[in-house]
């Protein structure tokens, strides 16, 4: 009898030379459950790599006087080196600079773009120049200042790529009401269920203020939103819209052992983009979405910015 099957992923890390140990928990817990499936006899397919594009690495190396990749391949290293230290017994590493990542990132937009679910139009908002992002109103300060910096934002528009999100937000609901197991602790699916019914409106997926991105082929001036890229890496990592796409036909089509495990700061990005993107290229959303939440230290959630982090080296050394 065929051995059954288990596709367990971790989110790609963003390359950060403080890695800490918020980061390495999303990855111990899948390394654990990955480790239990094989000690069971399973066949197990255990994925986890890194989101590489976006326009903080390109300031991180613009800064740094390298170019984006020079820049990123030595903390990849160290990130290697760090799962290798925790012992993590991943299967695949996917790198979102992978020429073959690329390609079939590229193909998958397209796709849309072809399917009518991405349209070209254009973005309107408040933009902060020099922290480089855009603000919704809600969240801008007296005389439409930034919230991160304070300094005035500038209400601009430019043209950007869509992914309809509104087409398929009935069709997700009824899916998530259908699918009680699809996304655990059920705190995070009522919270994703409210989301949704507050109305989701189509998200623009494309930038075309920076270069260090995977670019639209028919329209080369426009580099594909990071997440779009980042989470199609659990299917590319699999073969998907490749040559050779027998892990995919082996590990997601009729398998629904696949599991997500994520922190609960991305759970909107897996539980509301992710599927619609799988509806929208007719992928079977077989997933079930671990949702974790974070380690704290003063000051809350331990992340870079706050500068509450351990570092898990300092504890291994121990
Ligand atoms: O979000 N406690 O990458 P990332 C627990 N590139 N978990 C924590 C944590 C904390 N203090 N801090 C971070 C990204 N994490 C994207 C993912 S996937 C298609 C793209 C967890 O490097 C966080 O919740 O910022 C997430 O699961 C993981 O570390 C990677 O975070
Ligand atoms: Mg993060």
């Amino acid at each position: 009898m065929e051995k059954e099957k288990y596709y367990i992923t971790t989110p790609i890390y963003y390359p950060s030379a403080n890695f800490h140990i918020g980061h390495c928990y999303t990855t111990i817990i899948a390394d654990a459950i990955a480790r239990y499936k094989r000690l069971k006899g399973y066949d197990v397919f255990f994925q986890t790599g890194t989101d590489e594009h976006g326009q903080k690495i390109e300031k991180k190396a613009e800064d740094a006087g390298v170019s984006p990749i020079e820049y990123v391949n030595p903390i990849i290293d160290n990130a290697k080196d760090l799962w290798k230290s925790l012992n993590i017994s991943y299967d695949y590493f996917i790198r979102t600079t992978d020429e073959k990542h690329v390609k079939a990132v590229q193909k998958i937009f397209e796709q849309l773009l072809k399917a009518g679910d991405i349209y070209l139009g254009s973005y309107q908002g408040n933009y902060c120049v020099s922290c480089e992002a855009y603000f919704p109103k809600s969240q801008l300060g007296e005389g439409d200042t930034c919230p991160d910096c304070g300094k005035p934002t500038k209400l601009i528009s430019e043209e950007c790529y869509f992914l309809n999100l509104k087409k398929y937000q009935k069709r997700l609901l009824e899916f998530i009401e259908n699918h009680p197991d699809f996304i655990q602790p059920s705190t995070r699916r009522n919270e994703v269920i409210s989301f949704i019914k507050g109305g989701l409106e189509d998200l623009c997926v494309s930038r075309t203020s920076f270069n260090w991105g995977i670019s639209v082929p028919s329209n080369p001036k426009h580099v594909i939103y990071v997440w779009i890229d980042a989470l199609s890496n659990y299917l590319t990592a699999l073969g998907f819209m490749q040559e050779d796409d027998s892990l995919y036909q082996k590990y997601w089509v009729n398998n629904d052992h696949i599991y997500q495990i994520v922190g609960k700061d991305i759970l909107r990005f897996h539980a509301i983009y992710w599927p619609i993107m799988l509806m929208a290229l007719n992928v079977p959303i077989n997933y079930k979405l671990y949702v974790h939440g974070w380690i704290l230290n003063r000051d809350g959630k331990m992340s870079k910015s706050k500068g509450n982090i351990v570092y898990p080296m300092d504890i291994v050394n121990n």
